[in-house]
Order: C-alpha cells, then structure tokens, then sequence
C-alpha cells in the first residue's frame, strides 16, 4: 500500500563538512519551515553527515521536517569501532536512515544481508528506513536490471516480513547507479516498468496492506522533477546534489507541494 504523503529526502552525502552543513541549514531554516508547511500531503527529510544530525534535529525543531541518517551499524552495541548505533539514532532524534546506498555498497562493501540487519536495528528502534538499490551501467546495459533488484531486495524484504514488532512505513529507493551524479534519467517508460515490477514484487513478499514508499533517486533536478512526475508509482524523491542548491531543492519541493 502507497503512503498518503509524498516524501522529499535530500541526501547530502559528505558535501559539507560540519560548519558548513550547519550554517547551510541555518540560512535556510525560515524557507524550510514555510515549504514543509505549505502542504500536508508532503514529508520532506534532510539527511546530513552523522555529527550535524543532533543539532540539525535541533534547528529544524517546530518544523515539518525531519532528520534522516546516511547509514547505521547492523549490530545494536558492542566493539564495533566507528560505529553508530541504530538506538542512538533514535535517541538524537532521526525519524529516518538511508541503508544499502550504492556508494556504501560500492566503497564499503556492503552486503545485502548486512542491509538487513541494519533495516531490522532500525525497526527495533521504530526508525524508517530508506532502502537503496539499482543496478549498475554494465547491468543495465545486460539487461540483468530485474534480477539486481531480487537480490538486492529479498533478504532485506523478507527479514522486514518476518519482523512483526513494527507496522512502520517503508521506503524503497529505486537508484539506478549509472544516474547518480551523472545528469542521466531513465526515461519514463523504463521508470514505468521498473516501478510496476517493484509495486508487484514489493507486495508479494510484504503482502498488500504493508505501508511501502517506492522512491526514486539519481539526477533528480528541477529539469528531471515534470518528467519524474508523470511516473504515477513514484510516491518520493531523494535528491543528492540539488538538495544543496536551496533555490533548486525548494523548486523541486514547489512542484510536489501544489
Ligand atoms: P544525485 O545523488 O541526486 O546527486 O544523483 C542521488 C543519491 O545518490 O542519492
């Protein structure tokens, strides 16, 4: 089942570093307030590096907008130096956390069971999570785009289904690699096939009564935001480096928030 609100996540990556990724939000908080509140049937979510994330949480306070995490740890405690815990997450007040993102699975060797885990901490501590997934250029290009995202999503959609303490909504975030950060997007008859093969799969396994979010995310601009629009299973957005450019993030939220 889609969720009521179309959802807006910037995902800023390590753009910034801490003074900067404050004093931006800082600047911006007035426009932000007003844009999260200009229409009920929009959720937007900043997602900055984990030491903004606490005070972050703070400035936007008495806001619309949420606070989402770039990762978590797949362990609840213990010697996991570097770590950051999905409990603590919650404590600071994160409402969200992107997991499986395909730089993380690239640089970090990320694993679809590790993936798992994390959704699992993360539902422990009734956090949403975002799961990323997409195939890259090579597997597009073999056409093995379908059988990327089985693997990618079964493990993570079935330890969701099997964890029966949460009702929580999901997100799902269709990324295809070879169109983060590159200026490419699919075209809308391909977003139209693989979001109706996301909504059928997506719903075989969590059944048709789960709350699950399909988003997509690579590219998103003001240019892509009309096309992505006429995507109808596309119910959220994560944004990478037009979430940084205030003017282009608050004209993709205008065209959403009418
Ligand atoms: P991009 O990044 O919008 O800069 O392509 C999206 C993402 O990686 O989440």
């Amino acid at each position: 089942m889609k969720p009521n609100n179309f959802i807006i996540i910037g995902n800023w990556k390590m753009q910034l570093a801490f003074n900067e990724e404050i004093e931006f939000c800082t600047e911006n908080i007035a426009v932000l307030r007003s844009l999260s509140k200009k229409s009920p049937q929009l959720t937007m979510v900043i997602c900055p590096s984990f030491p903004a994330l606490a005070p972050i949480t703070h400035i936007v306070k008495n806001t619309n907008v949420y606070v989402g995490a770039q990762d978590c740890s797949p362990f609840r405690s213990g010697a996991y130096t570097g770590q950051v815990c999905a409990e603590s997450l919650s404590q600071i007040g994160c409402h969200f956390c992107i997991i499986g993102h395909s730089e993380r699975r690239h640089y970090n060797h990320e694993t679809d069971k590790e993936i798992a885990d994390k959704a699992q901490r993360l539902l422990e501590q009734e956090l949403q999570p975002i799961i990323c997934i997409g195939e890259t250029q090579k597997e597009y290009e073999a056409k093995e785009t379908f059988s990327i995202l089985e693997r990618q999503l079964e493990p993570v959609l079935k330890r969701i289904a099997d964890f029966e303490l949460s009702e929580l909504p999901i997100y799902i975030a269709y990324e295809p690699v070879w169109s983060i950060g590159t200026g490419i997007i699919p075209s809308s008859k391909y977003l139209n096939e693989v979001f109706a093969w996301l909504e059928k799969y997506t719903s075989k396994i969590l059944g048709k009564t789960r709350i699950t979010g399909l988003i997509y995310g690579g590219s998103v601009s003001e240019k892509a935001a009309p096309i992505l629009k006429k995507v109808p299973a596309i119910s959220g957005l994560l944004v990478g480096r037009a979430s940084l450019d205030f003017q282009k993030f608050n004209n993709i939220v205008n065209l959403y928030s009418i």
